[in-house]
């Protein structure tokens, strides 16, 4: 009996000591538990003679509610601690600044491309696809450039297995459409094309938009209208000079290179322009009527004229970009400039 108040100063300061929840239940059981110190001394009551067996009884139940609460008071103590830790742990500052959420943007030849395709709509052009994996017939032959025709030597050409090619130009698109559309055919057609070539000025992989407009009285009037046109409102320049010099392509008879007065020095001569007040953007003339005979559209009834202009080239024009490699670097510090 004597042992209870160190019985119970005992528990609590072995409670007091405890941190974690599941040492705090073991404890418990050496005090409280079946084979406890207290339950052991109420065993013994039984051998107590009956006048002191109710006040030791008493006394007994007195210090193990005692032991209860202290051991209750730890529980919630212990609670408490737990979930200030977790609270430590998973705190946020709300008072730091937000990450903030960035636009993306279209990419600069994509906002060229755009531009194009909505300029020729405006003027009744539809727009048309084609391969990237091109054969040699759309890429050459039917374009009037048979095997060993020496323009071939024009285009370092990637091969692919098999013989097929990386379309040098988007030219092929006008063959494929003309097979499967009949006059009048008033189409543009945009895509990537591929050639062995690279430098500051030259991508190996490019963009090229061919345009074809075929009827029954169709000439070169129409395309200097439609191409200085075009031009025009491309740049947002109402008086943009701009010129047809005679030049050949195999597919086109008569040829011509389209060229326009130099956008940064207004014709006076730059060293964008390498002096001369003219930029070259796109070769373009009347088909020639071997390729309308390839796709069987009677050429005495029907012509045209086509064009290849450069899109990688207009973009650097429009924005003041001074290497093509710019464009395929994929540097967000470039990039964002065009949000
Ligand atoms: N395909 C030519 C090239 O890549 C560009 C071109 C020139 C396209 C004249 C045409 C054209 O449609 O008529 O160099």
């Amino acid at each position: 009996m004597q042992n209870l108040d160190q019985i119970l100063t005992e528990a609590q300061a072995a409670f007091a000591a405890i941190d974690n929840p599941a040492e705090l239940e073991q404890a418990k059981a050496r005090y409280l538990g079946k084979s406890g110190a207290l339950t052991e001394l109420l065993k013994q009551l039984g051998k107590m003679p009956a006048d002191e067996r109710r006040e030791a009884g008493a006394r007994i139940n007195q210090v193990k509610d005692s032991i209860e609460a202290a051991l209750n008071e730890r529980r919630e103590a212990l609670r408490e601690l737990q979930l200030q830790a977790q609270l430590a742990k998973e705190a946020l500052d709300v008072t730091l600044p937000g990450r903030g959420k960035h636009t993306g943007g279209l990419h600069p030849v994509n906002l060229t491309l755009h531009r194009i395709e909505e300029l020729f709509r405006s003027v009744g052009f539809a727009v048309a696809e084609g391969p990237e994996i091109e054969t040699d017939f759309y890429n050459f032959t039917a374009l009037n450039t048979p095997e060993d025709h020496p323009a071939r030597s024009m285009h370092d050409t990637f091969y692919v297995e098999g013989g097929d090619l990386l379309r040098t130009h988007t030219s092929p698109i006008q063959v494929r459409y003309m097979m499967t559309h009949q006059p009048p055919i008033k189409v543009i057609a945009p895509g990537r094309v591929y050639r062995v070539d690279s430098d500051a000025t030259h991508s190996p992989m490019f963009h090229q938009v061919e345009g074809l407009w075929i009827d029954e009285h169709v000439s070169f009037a129409d395309l200097k209208g439609v191409i200085a046109d075009f031009l025009r409102r491309f740049f947002e320049q109402d008086n943009l000079k701009v010129r047809f010099r005679p030049s050949f392509f195999p597919f086109t008879e008569p040829s011509a290179e389209i060229d326009m007065g130099c956008v940064f020095c207004g014709g006076a001569g730059c060293r964008v322009c390498s002096h001369t007040g003219w930029l070259e953007v796109g070769g373009c003339g009347m088909v020639h009527p071997n390729v309308l005979k390839h796709v069987n559209i009677d050429s005495q009834k029907y012509q045209g004229f086509a064009f290849g202009m450069g899109p990688d080239r207009l973009t650097m024009l429009r924005y003041g970009v001074n290497d093509l490699r710019l464009f395929y670097e994929n540097d967000l510090r470039f990039l964002k400039q065009f949000n």
